[in-house]
Formats: C-alpha cells, structure tokens, sequence
C-alpha cells in the first residue's frame, strides 16, 4: 500500500458534507447586498424590453412603483434609477438633467408617494439628455470639465429634492463629488448620501446600457477622456481617494467581474463601503450563453455575485437583484 505522506493536510475533511461547508463558509451573498438598477421611460403601463438585455425592461412610472414595491417586498434595500429620455428633450446643454419634474425625478417623488421603504438611488451624469450622448457638456469637440460639475450639482439638488437617498455621480468629472457635497450641506441636504463611481473604467462592457438609455445612436467617438484606462490601476485608486477626501459615503468599481482586483485593493487600501456594479454588458454575456444552454443561468449568477463579495465587496448593482433574491428567499 503507497504510504501518504503525514501528517497529510487533508482539506477535503471540511468539504465532505454540506452541514461542514457551511459552517466553514467564510463569505455570504445576502439580499441585504443586492441594488437593483431599473429604467424608467415615459407613458402608462408600459415594459418594453430591452433587445441587448433579455429579461430586463424599461418602465413607465407607474410600473416603476409596481417594481419598486416588488423589491422591497423582497427585501432588496435599494434600486437605482436610470432614464430612458426622448430624444426630442436632448440638448446641447443638458437642461433637462436638472428639470425639477423630469422623468427620474417624476419616478423618485412617485416611490416616495406611494410610502414604500426602499433607499433610491439615482445616476448623476448628462449622457441621457446630451444631443452628444457624453457624461458632460462638449463645446468645440471637447468636454468641457467645470462647466460640466456646475450643472451636475444642479442635478445632484433637484433629485435630492425629489427625495433621492443615494446619489451616484458615474461621469468622471474632475471635482464633483467636493462640488456636490458642498451643494448638499448648504441646501439641507446633510443625510444625502454619495456613492461616486470612483474607479469607473472606460470599457465596452457598457453597449447593451447605452442601448437600454438611448444613448449610443447619439454617442459621438468614446469616453476615454473621463472615464479610466482599463490599464490603470495607481490611477483608478487615486480616484477613490480623492474621491473619499471630497465627501463620498460609498465608493464603486466599474465594471464588475473584470475588475475585482481593484474591489480588493480598494477595499484593503481605503476600507471604505465598496460596491461594484455588474454591468450591463455582464449581464448579457451571461443570459446570451444560458439561453444557448452553454453555462447554468442561475448557478452562474450565484457564483458570479458571490466572487463580487469575495474580493470584498459590500454590496453589488445587479440587473439580476430580483431574481437572486428570489432564490436567496426560497
Ligand atoms: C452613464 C452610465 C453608464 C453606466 C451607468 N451610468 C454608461 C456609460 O458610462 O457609458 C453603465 C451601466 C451598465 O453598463 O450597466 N454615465
């Protein structure tokens, strides 16, 4: 008989029944973890689904209540609201980003009417109402970067008016989460809280979005004059730290699984409440192979969302918020 060498380290002792897997499991994926990203366009009644995001849809207002109730009843702890904006209210400069009654601001008053007890998130950045399609102002081919901060700080108030919990500036502009927390503590705004995109990438993981906005037929060229080289990683944790030492509550990694490394030495480096978002193009790549039968839809997911919590992730924006949760509930 081969002799085993001793004492032999036998790792597969806490791996031989389920009840000893969980006890030893060192991370959980919990609903309290989930934000669920949702679109919101105009009419009555309508979900229209998104081509490039099977199973995800665009909601008038009053379906956006229904599906904000739904999360809640789920016990998702927040949703985040991205609009998509008829073409004919783009402009040059961005107005309708700080219309009191605008379409994300509409659906935030809306949630708030109805009394339902779910944090609301919000994006902050012009790309929706930019006849260019970018995340700032461009004159003369270039985006502008100040005048760009001053009108989201317009935005940032107004949809802290609306009654917005969690602001979400995702536009890379230099100076604007110091420019909007000043606006916040002089307005009183004091418990708005600011998750700023901090360490977003310039990556292509973000087609099936722009889709799911309206923005890509507008998009002129790419946004790799704002948004971070997907090759920079010294660059991206001076984002989160100058993004931190400006007012952010929370920060985020962006895209998701491709940059979990970053989640890690965000995390270890800062401590800070750290998220990630799985992002659309994500999310597509996995609903596009589960529906060939190549990979286990759900198993994936699972697993997916449990590597975000692994590299230290508090939380994760996931267009599969619902469905997880469903699954996590029983
Ligand atoms: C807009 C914004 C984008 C996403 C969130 N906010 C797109 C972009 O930066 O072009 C991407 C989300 C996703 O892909 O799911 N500033």
């Amino acid at each position: 008989m081969p002799q085993a060498p001793f004492p032999i380290t036998r790792h597969r002792r806490l791996r031989a029944t389920l009840q000893l897997r969980n006890l030893v499991r060192e991370h959980e994926l919990s609903v309290n973890d989930l934000i669920w990203p949702i679109f919101v366009r105009d009419g009555q009644g309508i979900e229209e689904p998104v081509a490039s995001m099977p199973g995800v849809v665009r909601r008038s207002v009053d379906k956006i209540v229904e599906a904000a109730r739904e999360a809640a009843n789920l016990g998702i702890p927040a949703i985040c609201l991205f609009p998509y904006t008829d073409a004919s209210l783009k402009t040059q400069a961005c107005e309708e980003a700080w219309n009191p009654d605008n379409l994300s601001n509409r659906a935030i008053r809306a949630i708030r009417d109805a009394g339902i007890e779910i944090a609301i998130m919000t994006d902050i950045a012009l790309d929706p109402y930019n006849i260019n399609g970018h995340d700032g102002i461009v004159r003369d081919g270039v985006i502008v970067n100040d005048e760009t901060v001053e009108a989201l700080v317009k935005m940032a108030l107004a949809q802290a008016e609306a009654g917005a919990d969690i602001l979400g500036p995702s536009d890379m502009m230099d100076g604007r989460i110091g420019a909007i927390r000043r606006a916040l503590e002089a307005e009183g705004h004091q418990n708005v809280t600011i998750m700023s995109y901090a360490a977003k990438f310039a990556s292509a993981f973000y087609g099936p979005f722009r889709d799911a906005v309206g923005a890509s037929g507008a998009l002129k060229g790419d946004k790799f004059t704002y948004q971070i080289d997907p090759a920079n990683r010294l660059a991206a944790l001076a984002c989160v730290e100058r993004d931190l030492s400006e007012g952010a509550d929370m920060v985020m990694v962006k895209p998701g699984l491709p940059y979990l490394d970053m989640v890690r030495e965000v995390k270890d480096r800062f401590g800070a409440p750290t998220f990630a978002y799985q992002v659309s193009g994500e999310y597509a790549m996995i609903e596009a192979a589960a529906a060939n039968g190549w990979i286990a839809g759900d198993k994936v997911m699972l697993e997916s969302l449990m590597s975000f919590r692994r590299a230290g992730c508090d939380g994760v924006l996931t267009y599969f918020a619902p469905r997880v949760a469903r699954i996590l509930n029983g």
